[in-house]
């Protein structure tokens, strides 16, 4: 069997990264808007000043999604565009997503709204920002606001998106915003008002949906592939993706996020290592953190292979194998592993039993509009080809597989990296905002219309 019959194929994109539209509307500055003015944080001092317009564009690109036939598109909310200063809701920022969800709604295609893509506001950085406790009260205060408006009409949430990279990037390597470069007790500090943040988060929501909704989280899908498919392998691949490192950037964890939040404790190899980093009543926040919730959701666009230690070993103590010399890389650099899409989900739906979504996977390029006036970008489509094969051989093994959101429906500010590599099904042209779907949109509306690759 393919894909299930009621399989969600959707895009993504976030609020930084296209709306623009920075100083409009009362939405005060993020962390992103500080960081892109200091020298040489972005790539050519790129800004999501403009990005993709999509503030006013929202109703043109409502249309692309829809022309896709996607039936659901992931956006994020920009917390700073909804809360005011003084934490009261903005009206004008609040009724841009009013007119946008009613755009999608009115095509059939059912929005799935993210909470924090990463776009924290300054001010309340400039309080503390995750490091603070408070925070934890600032997510749910927004959120409320959020809910409160939306939820009559938004059925599906996410609360945090990658909270491995906002953190391990942005707090503790410092090559994202806010550009910190905290020690361990503190990175674990803000990485624990997170995890606490996503929990209240989830019960705000519960409360105060007009509608009945679906929640969950959208971390990086953290995971390994087996080099072979002998027992041993398997085995080794899957301790990998639920160990917990002590190497700098083990933050890049599924296990440290995942277990508080699903089964209501930190992973104890975790605990054994950087426990004592924690703050030390860490254990009464638990309960909070841990929420049930509805899916797994998970970014996935490559994983390492590792292999068994000794073959004849099941015991899965894993070696990694290094990816060959000059094998396939998107322009990001991040090799090609279409089996990502397949040991990914199967060892998060076996371990946490929950339906699994995978919330982003796409291909960076440098693509350019061609002498006929099309974007042929046949390396996307050969990698989208690969991933969703892979996905739907995990279907049909039986992994509880039920949505696939690319990412991104169009080019757009790629973080650190500015406006230089492009993600997206739909080619940007920055100076004209001309929008011109690429060979890979037209690819992925035929695998939507087929239900399958
Ligand atoms: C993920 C982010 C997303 C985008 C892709 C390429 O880490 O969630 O915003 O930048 O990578």
């Amino acid at each position: 069997m393919p894909f299930p019959n009621d399989f969600t194929w959707g895009v993504a994109a976030a609020s930084y990264q296209i709306e623009g539209g920075a100083a409009e509307g009362g939405r005060v500055p993020s962390v992103w808007d500080v960081f892109c003015r200091k020298p040489g944080a972005v790539k050519d001092g790129d800004t999501g000043d403009v990005a993709c317009d999509h503030y006013h564009r929202y109703e043109e690109d409502a249309d692309l999604i829809a022309g896709l036939g996607a039936s659901a598109y992931r956006l994020s909310i920009s917390w700073p565009r909804v809360v005011k200063i003084d934490g009261t809701p903005n009206e004008e920022g609040l009724a841009f997503y009013d007119r946008l969800i009613d755009a999608l709604l009115a095509r059939n295609v059912t929005p799935w709204v993210t909470l924090f893509h990463w776009d924290f506001p300054q001010h309340l950085f400039d309080r503390g920002g995750w490091l603070n406790r408070d925070s934890v009260r600032w997510f749910a205060d927004y959120t409320r606001i959020v809910v409160d408006r939306l939820g009559d009409r938004v059925a599906h949430w996410f609360t945090l998106n990658e909270p491995q990279v906002f953190l391990q990037n942005g707090h503790g390597d410092g090559f994202h915003a806010p550009g910190l470069k905290y020690d361990t007790p503190a990175l674990l500090r803000c990485a624990h008002h997170a995890l606490m943040a996503h929990g209240r988060a989830v019960q705000v929501i519960r409360e105060r949906s007009a509608i009945p909704s679906r929640v969950g989280l959208a971390p990086v899908g953290c995971s390994f592939i087996p080099a072979t498919e002998s027992a041993a392998d398997i085995e080794a691949a899957r301790c990998a993706t639920f160990a917990t490192g002590d190497q700098p950037g083990w933050l890049f964890s599924t296990a440290w996020f995942a277990e508080p939040a699903l089964r209501g404790h930190y992973p104890e190899d975790g605990l054994s290592m950087h426990g004592h980093h924690l703050p030390s009543d860490f254990e009464a926040d638990l309960p909070v953190i841990h929420q049930p919730v509805d899916f797994y959701g998970c970014n996935i666009y490559s994983s390492p292979t590792v292999k068994a230690a000794d073959p004849a070993d099941s015991g899965g103590k894993p070696v990694p194998v290094p990816e060959p010399t000059g094998g396939p890389q998107t322009m990001f650099r991040w090799p090609v592993t279409p089996d990502a899409l397949y040991w990914g989900p199967k060892f998060l739906a076996d371990r946490y039993k929950l339906p699994v979504y995978i919330t982003e996977n796409g291909c960076a390029g440098m693509d350019w509009v061609h002498v006929n006036g099309q974007v042929h970008d046949a390396h996307r489509v050969d990698f989208l080809h690969r991933y969703l094969a892979s996905l739907q051989r995990a279907a049909t093994d039986g992994v509880d597989i039920r949505g696939y959101f690319q990412w991104s429906i169009m080019d757009n500010f790629e973080w650190d990296h500015g406006y230089q590599l492009r993600f997206g099904l739909i080619h940007v042209d920055y100076a004209t905002q001309k929008r011109t779907p690429k060979d890979s949109y037209h690819w992925y509306k035929k695998v939507i219309a087929a239900n399958g690759v």
